[in-house]
């Protein structure tokens, strides 16, 4: 049985795992550094590389530990390779290389975005290319085709802030704190989504694409003219993003043939308002809707692991000498 090695280090969470071929996940650990980047109100990228360095080598040893193996036993070592905060990239890379030579096996340099693309398939491996997903996280907004492994085909991309950038701006206008997409979701849990009048920015236009720039200057002057409390706001901005990707995914699953699910992944994919609208939505066009469990929508190294399983089965390895990579589309 093959067991993959994985590690995770481009934004705030620090992680390693340890995953099987044929998709069991032996181990996984995080540490998380929300703690260090709170008082700045978001991440800080030097705070979260040397935090990195700090946990990787004894979390990674915890992994292997958990999976009762030694490092000898991997059959591959698979990083995020990009993109990323690049301090924190190459934080995880370079160990990643350092592990990988140690241990005499092959690199899989992994784009993040692969990972949480093909994240959905060791939740259920029964799911069948191709599938339409949406990619929602703190760094990304974006709809892809993925017909196999490395070949995804972007469909829509934000013009301006991702989603999750989104909730965590609105979260820190309305003094909800970090990281502001949970904290926005309790509290939209007791407004009234239709309380403040806001934008839905490109919704119903012909233009694939995303926009949440227009939606949080709302959300400000909303907040700043007093008329609204808290509640109403994070429950009204809530329901705009939910109208948002509704109606984007609507127009790209129109567009898409063949496909055989409406996938939902990355860390917004937590916000239970969301999965909600997207499952009523795959249900109208007659698919299934998938959505890993929490644990593996927001950042985690078994997804990267996963995904250097199924690179490492197409044959897709990497030389030593692969880049770290701060922009990496995919
Ligand atoms: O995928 P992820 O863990 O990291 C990135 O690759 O960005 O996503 C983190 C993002 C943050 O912006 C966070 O506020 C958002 O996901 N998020 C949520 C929820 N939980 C996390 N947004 C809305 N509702 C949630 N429950
Ligand atoms: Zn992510």
């Amino acid at each position: 049985m093959t067991l993959i090695l994985g590690i995770e280090s481009s934004c705030d969470e620090t992680a390693a795992a340890v995953v099987t071929g044929d998709g069991r996940v032996l181990a996984h650990r995080l540490a998380g550094q929300e703690s260090e980047h709170r008082p700045f109100g978001g991440v800080v990228p030097e705070i979260a590389a040397r935090a990195h360095v700090e946990v990787l080598a004894p979390l990674v040893g915890a992994a292997l530990a958990d999976a009762g193996i030694a490092l000898a036993d991997v059959d591959a070592v698979a990083a995020t390779a990009g993109p990323g905060l690049i301090g924190g990239v190459m934080v995880g890379l370079v160990t990643s290389k350092a592990l990988a030579m140690a241990a005499d096996k092959p690199l899989i340099a992994v784009n993040h975005l692969e990972g949480h693309a093909l994240s959905v398939r060791l939740h259920d491996r029964s799911l069948d290319f191709p599938y339409l997903l949406l990619l929602v996280s703190g760094g990304h907004c974006q709809l892809l085709r993925v017909d196999g492994v490395g070949r995804y085909r972007r469909l829509a991309t934000t013009i301006d802030d991702a989603a999750g950038e989104a909730f965590d701006k609105t979260a820190k206008l309305l003094g909800l704190g970090f990281p502001g997409g949970p904290a926005v979701e309790r509290a939209a849990a007791g407004g009234d989504p239709r309380a403040v009048p806001l934008p839905r920015p490109l919704v119903g236009t012909a233009d694939p694409h995303f926009s949440f720039a227009g939606l949080k200057s709302a959300v400000a002057r909303a907040a700043q003219s007093g008329d609204f409390g808290t509640a109403d706001i994070a429950a009204s901005f809530q329901q705009a993003v939910v109208d948002c990707l509704v109606d984007r995914t609507r127009r790209a699953l129109d567009a898409s043939d063949g496909v055989t699910a409406l996938v939902v992944a990355g860390g917004v994919a937590a916000n239970g308002a969301i999965r909600e609208a997207l499952e009523r939505l795959a249900t109208d066009h007659a698919l299934p809707f998938v959505a890993p469990p929490l644990w593996l929508c927001t950042d985690n190294a078994a997804m990267i692991a996963w995904a250097g399983a199924e690179r490492l089965a197409a044959g897709m390895l990497d030389d030593l000498d692969v880049p770290a990579r701060a922009r990496w589309p995919l």
